[in-house]
């Protein structure tokens, strides 16, 4: 206890969420930390988060909450350290944190397995049409066994395209080997021949990911070289049988370009665990395609893998507080 108190008073963080037990324990066990924390299951509205945020010295928040330079101001000069329970960092404005000298904590690693396996479920719920067939199965459209009815395209012989093949899309490709994929390719801000060998992918441009693939999984992250790169010139050149999944952000993604190749028979399905915005409009024209498997951003969403990551964003802000090397730091 004191550990984390700078010559004796305790340091002020402000939560901007409830989030799992296990990480608040870390804090308040941790004795010198004073948490303030907007405890709801629903994002803190704009006002709160400016105002929690004054005076504070450490601040935890999630990918939900917009942390620019109105959010940097309204803290004041004492604030040290940017907690990100994600691994994900595009709604941090980076530069203006890194030029009053914050320093970044976020969780990589711990949610690799839960999104992997997360957009492994969803390529094979797109590619298998399987919320369409349980909706004939509740409808009554099952009526008989139909050798023409419900198919949809498996994984082997295929060759499957990872955009980004960070720790997630290795794991991703790791867990879809096994299903007797043929040929891995991927593309990367560059090329990353030591992760590629265990799965043999080829690096290749965009443009032949997308002509060759008959699976396009997207994990890599958010910046300004990957916004909107899966666009009408991408989806035109997909393969009218192939199938896209997206479990990075919804960003990467020119939503209307995947609607209309959808609508017009030009991809085969997609999948979709995040959006723009999100959550998407429940009269968005994307959920009334049927070969459109849309999930709320779930991707880590297992008890364990939360857990671990409040933990872990709880830790890597009292490190931050005490000045010691963080478990996760983001380096600015
Ligand atoms: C992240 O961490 O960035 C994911 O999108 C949610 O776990």
């Amino acid at each position: 206890a004191g550990a984390a108190r700078v010559g004796g008073a305790a340091m002020a963080v402000f939560v901007t969420r409830r989030i799992p037990a296990e990480g608040l324990r870390v804090l308040s066990q941790a004795g010198g930390c004073r948490v303030q924390q907007w405890d709801s299951e629903e994002p803190v509205p704009r006002a709160e988060l400016l105002a929690g945020v004054a005076g504070k010295r450490g601040l935890l928040c999630l990918l939900s909450d917009r942390i620019d330079r109105e959010v940097l101001e309204a803290a004041g000069p004492g604030l040290k350290v940017i907690s990100t329970m994600s691994v994900g960092f595009d709604h941090l404005a980076l530069e203006e944190i890194k030029k009053r000298g914050i320093r970044v904590g976020y969780t990589p690693d711990v949610l690799t397995d839960a999104t992997a396996e997360l957009s492994v479920a969803l390529l094979l719920a797109a590619c298998r049409r399987l919320p369409e067939a349980v909706e004939q199965v509740k409808n009554g459209g099952w009526t008989t066994w139909k050798p023409l009815w419900m198919c949809g395209y498996g994984l082997s012989d295929s060759t499957v395209g990872i955009i980004g093949l960070g720790r997630i899309g290795q794991a991703v490709a790791r867990r879809l080997k096994p299903f007797g994929v043929k040929k891995f390719l991927y593309t990367s801000s560059r090329p990353k021949p030591a992760c590629a060998a265990e799965f043999e992918a080829e690096f290749v441009p965009l443009t032949r990911l997308a002509e060759e693939s008959d699976f396009i999984v997207v994990t890599c992250a958010l910046t300004q070289a990957t916004q909107g790169i899966c666009n009408k010139d991408f989806f035109g050149r997909m393969k009218k049988t192939s199938v896209f999944v997206n479990t990075s952000r919804g960003t990467v993604v020119n939503q209307e370009d995947l609607y209309d190749a959808l609508a017009h028979g030009q991809i085969a399905a997609a999948g979709l665990d995040v959006t723009t915005p999100e959550p998407l409009p429940t009269d968005h024209p994307l959920l009334s395609l049927k070969n459109c498997v849309i999930l709320p951003h779930v991707g880590s969403a297992t008890y364990a893998t939360r857990s671990t990551m409040a933990v872990l964003a709880a830790n890597n802000l009292l490190a931050g507080l005490r000045g010691e090397p963080m478990p996760h730091e983001l380096l600015l």
